[in-house]
């Protein structure tokens, strides 16, 4: 039984996810109204700890803090060492969904567990030189898949189209399984993904690196319609774009 949370997430797919990784954090909540305005239906939150990853960002209090000021679902990536350690803290701060890398734990059988018992939505995430096999018998306790399409710890990295076919196995093998992308995602790419079998679609640049949120976010759905045709996506969310 999904979460209410988690349910959101699924209602609203296929969708465009702003990663607030380059956003201006000096004026979280008029980028965050902004963003609302513009149509996104989740926001994506990236969370690096300078260990996993070469990168350091925030953590508990910016999801606490963005929590107040939007009803959106908050889904956070987490790229950091030891994902357990911060996970309940992270679900207190207001995280909907919360996403581990595979490459960063000993047992992602154990830890997609140990999250789900939080009550939480779960994903995991493999990076672009991690086989798909290495996900495992894990696959089969999370709600989603996240496909790294650029290494993980930067905004503004070029697209790698491996991405492409771990989606379209993923999607054949796993037709519920929410799939998600992140990683170079601009009007082109997004249609590909899409076309591949994605649900989520989590984009920095092509949105903060815009004139315009609204147009950027317009300007990729109708990627997404572009990349749009029978069977795309997972089940709910089909279902969901068939009554639209
Ligand atoms: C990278 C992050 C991404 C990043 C995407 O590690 O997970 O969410 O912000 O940014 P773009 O769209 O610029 O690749
Ligand atoms: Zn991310």
């Amino acid at each position: 039984m999904a979460t209410a949370a988690l349910q959101a997430i699924r209602n609203t797919v296929p969708a465009v996810l702003p990663s607030l990784l380059l956003c201006d954090f000096g004026d979280l909540k008029s980028e965050v109204a902004e963003l609302s305005a513009a149509g996104a239906g989740v926001l994506h939150l990236d969370v690096m700890d300078g260990n996993f990853v070469p990168n350091l960002t925030y953590g508990m209090p910016i999801v606490e803090g963005l929590r107040r000021h939007t009803d959106l679902p908050l889904d956070v990536h987490l790229m950091i060492s030891d994902p357990l350690a911060y996970a309940k803290p992270m679900v207190d701060a207001g995280a909907d969904m919360l996403t581990f890398h595979v490459e960063a734990v000993r047992d992602p059988v154990e830890t997609a567990g140990k999250l789900k018992d939080l009550g939480v939505g779960v994903g995991i995430a493999l990076n672009p030189e991690t086989p798909l096999a290495s996900l495992g018998e894990a696959l089969s306790l999370v709600d989603m898949a996240l496909v790294m399409s650029v290494e993980a710890g930067f905004g503004g990295q070029a697209f790698n189209p491996i991405a492409l076919e771990k989606l379209r196995l993923l999607r054949q093998d796993h037709p519920d399984l929410l799939l998600e992308i992140d990683g170079g995602i601009d009007v082109d790419t997004i249609a590909l993904a899409r076309a591949a079998g994605c649900d989520l679609f989590v984009v920095g640049s092509a949105i903060f690196r815009s004139d315009s949120y609204a147009t950027a976010i317009a300007d990729l759905k109708t990627g997404i319609q572009a990349g749009s045709g029978n069977g795309n996506g997972c089940a709910a969310g089909q279902k969901q774009e068939d009554q639209s």
